[in-house]
């Protein structure tokens, strides 16, 4: 039988940074900025995103953001990001880490804290021992948290949409929705100084860009790069 969701305090080699914001705010283009600069300075890098990043997690994205889990409830939801979560987290993240990989992962547990807990309304004791055994201790040393008017963010959304295609769970909520949804990420930030950085995410993708690497180089040692 695998061993699932353990090593609750093995120390990992690599580094882990996650990516979280709105509807529309750019992470995944940030999320590629950041990994070729990691990686043309020599870095490994693994990028991957939640909810999703191993085959398995896939599958339970794809039912979650088509509704199929909405009727059932915010609870319900919130267990089946977990449980995609924990597969993601074992296969993926934790061997990406072990191996001194620099992992950037577009949304992890601020947008079940937010979507979820905040919006969702779970109280913060459910959540939190939801949070416990997903991630089995494992956090992001550094939170990018993209900021922006969720009316930019979801006009964006929308332009990205293609012909025919239904908007997913999430981007078909009110725009009341959204505005508190941005709130709740702000407050995390306010709360977690020590671990996540709010960017204006209105300014172009290259400037956003330059903001998180200077976030991420002011928090984490980068490697020095020899003088040509
Ligand atoms: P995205 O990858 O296009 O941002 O879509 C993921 C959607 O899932 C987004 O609307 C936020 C939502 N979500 C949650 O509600 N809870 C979670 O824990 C995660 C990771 C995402």
């Amino acid at each position: 039988m695998t061993k699932q969701n353990t090593s609750a305090s093995a120390p990992e080699a690599g580094h882990f940074i996650t990516l979280e914001g709105g509807e529309g705010a750019g992470k995944s283009t940030l999320a590629k900025a950041l990994a070729a600069r990691l990686g043309a300075l020599g870095l490994t890098v693994e990028l991957t995103r939640e909810p999703g990043g191993s085959p398995k997690a896939e599958r339970i994205r794809n039912a979650l953001l088509a509704g199929q889990i909405k009727p059932y409830g915010a609870f319900a939801e919130a267990l089946m990001f977990s449980a995609a979560r924990i597969d993601h987290v074992d296969r993926r993240i934790k061997p990406a880490l072990a191996r001194g990989a620099w992992v950037i992962c577009d949304r992890f547990i601020d947008s079940t804290r937010v979507y979820q807990g905040a919006l969702g309304a779970i109280g913060p004791e459910k959540l939190a021992a939801l949070e416990t055994v997903a991630i089995a201790g494992l956090k992001p040393e550094l939170t990018l948290i993209l900021d922006l008017a969720p009316e930019i963010g979801l006009a964006r959304a929308a332009s990205r949409r293609l012909p025919g295609e239904a908007v997913d769970r999430f981007e078909g909520e009110t725009l009341d929705f959204h505005r508190r949804l941005r709130q709740a990420f702000l407050d995390i930030a306010a709360a977690e100084p020590g671990r996540c950085v709010v960017l204006d995410a209105s300014r172009s993708p290259e400037q956003l860009a330059e903001q998180a690497w200077q976030a991420l180089a002011s928090r984490l040692r980068l490697p020095q790069i020899a003088p040509a």
